[in-house]
């Protein structure tokens, strides 16, 4: 039996920052357009299961986007036709970062009314999702080798997506690669951008001080709405709890959490073998969701 290698620890957010020990403050991939870029670039090689997965399906669920340079870069004319790659309408759902593709997957899997579009620079885990949409024989998600704010910004019609999902995204722990971090001002645009009206934000994050900027981010930007707006505050709030648990190293910020806004674990979120990660090392997770103005 083959055995599948899981995600570099790079990838992982238990880990160091991706590359960390070799990354220049300033460093910005000059091959993308938008740049501090959130991701490192990391092997392509594939082997086994997830080679033949790749072999076997990416005609038909793997979108063939042109490029500008990098090759997860989009060239800026393209855009997204979902009716004619999924042959159908429906409501259409975008993960961005989706890792390995289990959540995606399952959330297919278990939604067959809906269509699911997988966003991903690294190019083993769109292998594994692959494999996964195969086992699962799922005709409800394509996959895209990208960057995501390029698709965001260009490839996906205005107004074309229901739900945007961003799930454990890269922490970016120092303070110095805080840039590279995807969700901050310029990102929440872009997905205000491709969602519907009332279309819907999820996030979710193992990372207390990052969860505390997606919130000021999207607290911040007139595009969205907190669905849970002062819930989980107090003694009820999960960041309440990792300051008073010293959870983590670093307290991002008082003890007592007043503010809130964490909304209810995200019930069509698989658990990932990120977030069971987080949970073994004593972590706690961050949901919020949010709904375009
Ligand atoms: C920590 S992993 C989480 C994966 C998945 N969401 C999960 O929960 O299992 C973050 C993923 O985001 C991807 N990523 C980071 N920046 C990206 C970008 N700009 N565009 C697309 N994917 C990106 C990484 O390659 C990595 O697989």
């Amino acid at each position: 039996m083959t055995t599948e290698p899981a995600l570099p620890d790079a990838a992982s957010p238990h880990a160091e920052d991706p590359a960390d020990a070799s990354l220049p403050d300033e460093t910005s991939d000059p091959r993308h357009f938008r740049s501090p870029v959130s991701f490192v670039r990391r092997g392509s090689r594939l082997q086994g299961r997830r080679q033949q997965a790749w072999d076997e399906l990416s005609d038909r669920f793997v979108i063939d986007v042109p490029r500008a340079e990098a090759d997860t870069s989009v060239d800026p004319g393209y855009v997204f036709d979902a009716a004619a790659e999924f042959g159908r309408t429906a409501p259409l759902v975008v993960e961005i970062g989706s890792g390995l593709g289990e959540a995606v997957t399952h959330a297919a899997e278990q939604n067959p009314d809906k269509n699911y579009l997988a966003v991903e620079v690294y190019l083993p885990g769109l292998a594994q999702t692959l494999q996964r949409i195969g086992q699962k024989e799922l005709t409800n998600v394509r996959v895209v080798q990208a960057n995501a704010p390029e698709v965001l910004t260009t490839m996906l019609p205005a107004g074309s997506v229901d739900e945007v999902w961003v799930f454990f995204p890269d922490p970016w722990h120092k303070t110095r690669h805080h840039k590279r971090r995807m969700v901050k001002d310029e990102f929440a645009e872009l997905v205000a951008r491709v969602l519907v009206p009332g279309g819907i934000w999820r996030l979710a994050t193992d990372w207390s001080d990052y969860a505390v900027q997606m919130r000021e981010v999207l607290d911040a930007s007139a595009g969205f709405v907190n669905l849970h707006h002062g819930e989980q505050a107090g003694e009820d709030s999960p960041l309440t709890r990792v300051n008073r648990e010293g959870l983590e190293k670093k307290a991002p910020m008082d003890d007592v959490d007043t503010r809130g806004g964490w909304a209810p674990r995200f019930e069509g979120r698989t658990l990932t073998s990120f977030e069971n990660k987080a949970h073994q090392a004593g972590r706690l997770i961050f949901d919020l969701t949010y709904r375009k103005a």
